[in-house]
């Protein structure tokens, strides 16, 4: 198969299409959480910013389909745009469910230039999903939560796993139809991009996000004692590896993240132990890639 070709689009269209799960974020079998649990959970400082997230994502992929003349683009587009709203929708069902302190929301705006949007967007979620399947992995492991609140999380990580292969091929699939497929340049494009969604990553991170420790998981040290950064980026790593394995080996996947962690989990082990900082802040969006 040829990147590129109509086959191409075909195949990583329907596989998108054909692996939707039906479900509504209400009718989850949402467990009761003991005192300490519900505490915990009241205590990520996420959900305010992982909202706001999805909630931005839903209206801007949604106004992007309605751009997208390729019917069987359109399709698969408007399907992701209905599953970030349905996101947004599950973590609203979460705040109500448990108690969790939110403020109102600020009214959503949906961007002019809106396929560079969706294209920054699609660039963001391959670097938030890495280090939010590691993070999962990791609290799942430490028995953070109850397994039910788990076994809900998990396919919805699987949809955002779904989402960046679909991204991944869609960005490689227009650069080769516009003329623009030249390997070079299409490295250039993307590492252009991924260099913006990191930027993005970092003010998200940093005291200048507006949101506050919002978005900032305060580390995976709130859920394990005696986690280094070595052992983290490999939890990302295989975890990635896990989700990514699902999928049709002729479609592209997102290598950058993956590639990078593996390359700084090499140079950590050439770091004597004891100049590697004990209980690393691993920070890493745990919550909704977008
Ligand atoms: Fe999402
Ligand atoms: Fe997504």
């Amino acid at each position: 198969m040829k990147l590129g070709s109509v086959e191409h689009k075909e195949l990583f269209c329907h596989s998108f299409l054909n692996s939707h799960l039906e479900y509504e974020p209400e009718h989850l079998p949402w467990p009761d959480l003991n005192d300490a649990d519900l505490a915990r959970l009241q205590a990520i400082p996420f959900w305010e910013k992982a909202l706001d997230i999805e909630r931005e994502a839903g209206a801007m992929v949604s106004s992007y389909a309605t751009t997208v003349t390729d019917p069987l683009l359109h399709e698969a587009i408007a399907l992701q745009g209905r599953e970030e709203s349905r996101h947004a929708r599950l973590i609203e069902t979460l705040i109500d469910r448990y108690s969790i302190n939110m403020p109102a929301r600020p009214a959503v705006e949906v961007p002019p230039n809106i396929e560079p949007a969706f294209t920054t967007f699609g660039f963001e979620e391959c670097l938030d999903s890495f280090f939010a399947f590691g993070l999962f992995g990791i609290a799942r492991d430490a028995k953070v939560f109850p397994e039910a609140l788990f076994t809900i999380f998990d396919p919805i990580l699987d949809e955002e796993a779904r989402h960046i292969v679909f991204f991944v091929n869609w960005f490689t699939y227009i650069q080769i139809n516009r003329r623009q497929g030249f390997l070079p340049l299409r490295l250039v494009r993307t590492l252009w991009y991924y260099g913006k969604a990191l930027s993005n990553l970092i003010t998200a991170f940093s005291d200048a996000d507006p949101s506050g420790t919002g978005f900032t998981a305060t580390g995976a040290s709130t859920f394990t004692d005696d986690l280094s950064l070595e052992k983290f980026l490999s939890v990302c790593i295989q975890e990635n590896h896990q989700r990514m394995s699902k999928y049709d080996s002729r479609l592209l996947k997102p290598e950058l993240m993956p590639k990078l962690a593996s390359i700084a989990r090499r140079t950590l082990q050439f770091i004597p132990q004891q100049r590697q900082p004990q209980n690393v802040e691993a920070k890493g969006e745990w919550g909704m890639g977008g």
